[in-house]
């Protein structure tokens, strides 16, 4: 039987999807084999519609289709329910969930919306489904807009009402919570269940999670979008109806506010675009204008003529009932919306008391390592000890959003390399969260070290035909900058490669930094992380043609790698022949690869030539290679050269969808680290946290 945990709320608007989203978080970290389950759904608009059920299978890839992952339509529950047919209704739900067991080792039941008006009736089934379905009860109460003693007393009735109906209730989190009285709930909560082992956590209300998006404000009021439609997902924190005059009107923008105004206010439009643009005034989210006026031709001339102009809506209706229009406007948690997402699982995290949650709720042995827990042991390693990482392509969007994310999680600190200026736009434009403040921002040229770094390049490479003033060139450019403060120390890694060549990145690197005493060779892995498992492949981005010397370095270095990042290491040196089955010069190379690390490394798994799948599959393992210690097992897999790497891993990424952290560079004295171009804020994210794990153990 799966462990299984039902979320049961007071009352309507609570913010489930948010704990649903931390808890498959955290069980993931465990096991893949996770179901969502909800008994009973809306069907107002169609059965195919419920948010919540799309949110979650859609985000964690679930494996169970939408059908399988409810138990009735509330339509369904209401008919029957007046035919006096409650039984039937358990019945039903019941088999579905059973049915849904059977793949699952943990199971997560989110309770009904209390969208309807009877909501004593939602109350009572619900203790009786988490009853009948054995699962225990995490009750989510709702601290919106509430003073203490109103956010306290539905909580005390939903438990009194829940054991008294025989359920067992594992704990307690009150949402939306003002940040002002977190501890004194906590502190209500903790005397009220002062004799339990509840799980008892408050999660303050966040305002970038509760704001809607242009995009929403647009598709509820029904707008036509006439400029930025690259913008829409500015969030919107507030409006202003900007009535009085311009003057007056800027001194009351606020950040992210909406300005709303009539449409023939041209000098109001132009005024909020200036405003948005002038570092003096807040970044705005966008205007909405009002009324059946056409923008003047002058005007809409000269917005087109913006290269990246604020969003601007247009409404039909007069500016005081679109106002009453805004105030209706809520903002849903969709699958596309990765970065709310993010901060959802980022919040749970933050305020739930994980340690306590897992306790109470799984009993789920760990196999191997999942992609969940992987990434997210590699979080909590990097904050252990936090590193300083210089990113020199600053003024890249994915590369602010990482930081956005970076720095909000503490993991560490960051440098960018750029003009403050620049990022300060691109920070503006792209509407991206961050506190330009937070940032340590260098302009090479303009730093106090330049010169210092100047000699340093060319007392290195002098013999190598440096100038002073090919040296100057060099550390104008902010890969040879950035690697310069990594060699000096003054940061602890580099990550760079958003938006220059793998070459471009590494160079540097291989020149100033050097390799590691004993280590000839810088080389590179990725972390495959596959649907149930995270596999190394080594090296599919920098040495095109190793030889046999060279291979041999690289499967003992993709070893290491692999042990410091908690990943087994069982080393497979591929090729297309296994064992002695079959010859020829590349299977000689892979051969004698094999004998060296072998013979350096007896401590180390190590087995070559091995073909790929008698390294990854026990059966063909047996009959191949059955006395090997790798075949059948293998973590890790050293390609013979870069063609055959590089597009290994290109082709499984492709094929399976697996995430490819990487290139993570090996061998080097500190860390540097490569991004592919195509990279997303995700990769970028990963690959610093890796990068601060290297400089942990440098
Ligand atoms: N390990 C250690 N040092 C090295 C290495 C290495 N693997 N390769 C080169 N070096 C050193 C050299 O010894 C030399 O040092 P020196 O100047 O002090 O004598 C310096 O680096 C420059 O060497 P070059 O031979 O001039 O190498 P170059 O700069 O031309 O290229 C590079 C090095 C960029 C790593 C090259 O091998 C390369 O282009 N590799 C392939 C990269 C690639 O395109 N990967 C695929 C795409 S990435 C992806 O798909 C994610």
């Amino acid at each position: 039987m799966a462990n299984s945990l039902y979320l049961a709320t007071t009352e309507a608007k609570t913010g489930k999807s948010l704990i649903s989203l931390g808890i498959i978080e955290l069980i993931l970290r465990k096991t893949t084999n996770v179901g969502f389950f909800r008994p009973i759904i809306d069907d107002s608009i169609d059965h195919k519609s419920d948010q919540h059920l799309n949110l979650i299978l859609s985000h964690f890839h679930l494996n169970q289709n939408y059908e399988n992952s409810y138990g009735l339509l509330y339509s369904e529950v209401s008919n029957l329910l007046g035919h006096q047919r409650l039984d039937e209704i358990l019945e039903i739900i019941i088999t579905k969930y059973k049915k849904l067991e059977k793949n699952c080792d943990f199971i997560l039941c989110e309770g009904s919306d209390y969208l309807r008006e009877n909501s004593a009736f939602e109350f009572d089934i619900n203790a009786k489904i988490a009853k009948n379905l054995g699962c225990s009860i995490l009750i989510l109460g709702n601290g919106y807009k509430k003073s203490l003693e109103e956010a306290i007393a539905p909580i005390e009735i939903a438990v009194d009402t829940y054991l008294e109906k025989g359920c067992k209730i594992i704990g307690i989190i009150i949402n939306k919570a003002d940040k002002h009285q977190i501890n004194f709930l906590k502190d209500a909560l903790e005397k009220d269940y002062k004799n339990t082992d509840y799980l008892l956590s408050i999660i303050p209300y966040d305002k970038k999670l509760g704001s809607p998006r242009i995009r929403e404000i647009a598709q509820q009021l029904n707008a036509k979008i006439l400029y930025g439609r690259d913008r829409l997902d500015n969030l919107v924190f507030d409006y202003l109806v900007a009535a009085m005059q311009m003057q007056n009107a800027i001194t009351q923008f606020t950040e992210n506010c909406l300005v709303v105004t009539p449409a023939d206010r041209g000098d109001m439009i132009i005024g909020t675009l200036q405003a948005h643009q002038s570092t003096n005034y807040p970044n705005l989210a966008g205007i909405l204008l009002t009324t059946e006026y056409q923008l003047e031709q002058s005007i809409a001339r000269l917005i087109s003529g913006l290269t990246e102009p604020l969003p601007i809506l247009w409404v039909n209706s007069y500016t005081y009932p679109t106002a009453s229009d805004l105030k209706a406007v809520y903002s849903t948690l969709i699958p596309e919306d990765k970065e709310k997402i993010h901060w959802s699982i980022d919040l749970f995290d933050q305020f739930v008391n994980l340690t306590i949650l897992e306790k109470q709720i799984t009993t789920i042995e760990i196999q191997g390592i999942t992609p969940k827990m992987f990434t997210y042991n590699l979080m909590q390693k990097a904050k252990l000890q936090k590193r300083h990482i210089v990113l020199p392509e600053g003024n890249e969007p994915r590369i602010l959003k990482a930081a956005e994310v970076l720095l909000s999680r503490d993991i560490v600190k960051l440098t960018l390399l750029g003009q403050k200026q620049d990022l300060e736009r691109t920070i503006q434009s792209h509407n991206i969260q961050l506190d330009i403040n937070q940032l340590n921002i260098i302009n090479p040229r303009e730093n106090e070290k330049f010169n210092d770094y100047i000699q340093t390049f060319y007392y290195l490479r002098k013999h190598k035909g440096a100038t002073l003033e090919t040296a100057h060139d060099c550390m104008m450019d902010v890969s040879y900058f950035g690697t310069m403060m990594v060699h000096k120390g003054d940061a602890d890694g580099m990550v760079s490669g958003a938006i220059h060549t793998t070459g471009n990145t590494i160079r540097p690197a291989l020149q100033i930094i050097k390799t590691k005493p004993g280590i000839s060779l810088v080389s590179s892995i990725f972390f495959m992380c596959l649907n149930n498992n995270v596999l190394v492949y080594g090296d599919c981005a920098v040495n095109p043609n190793p030889n046999g010397e060279e291979l041999a370095e690289i499967a003992i270095t993709s070893g290491e790698t692999a042990k410091m990042f908690g990943i087994a290491p069982k080393v497979a040196l591929l090729s297309y022949s296994s064992g002695d089955s079959g010859q020829g010069e590349e299977v000689e190379k892979v051969r004698k690869a094999a004998q060296i690390a072998q013979k350096r490394r007896r401590d180390l798994d190590i087995e070559g030539p091995i073909q790929y799948d008698a390294a990854i599959d026990p059966q063909v393992a047996a009959q191949k290679m059955p006395n090997s210690k790798v075949a059948g097992q293998a973590t890790v897999f050293i390609f013979p050269d870069l063609n055959t790497g590089n597009n290994t891993y290109k082709a499984v990424q492709r094929a399976t969808g697996a995430i490819a952290i990487g290139p993570i560079l090996q061998g080097l004295k500190k860390p540097v680290n490569d991004l592919s171009r195509g990279c997303s804020v995700g990769d970028i994210i990963n690959t610093v946290v890796i990068t601060a794990i290297q400089s942990q153990i440098h």
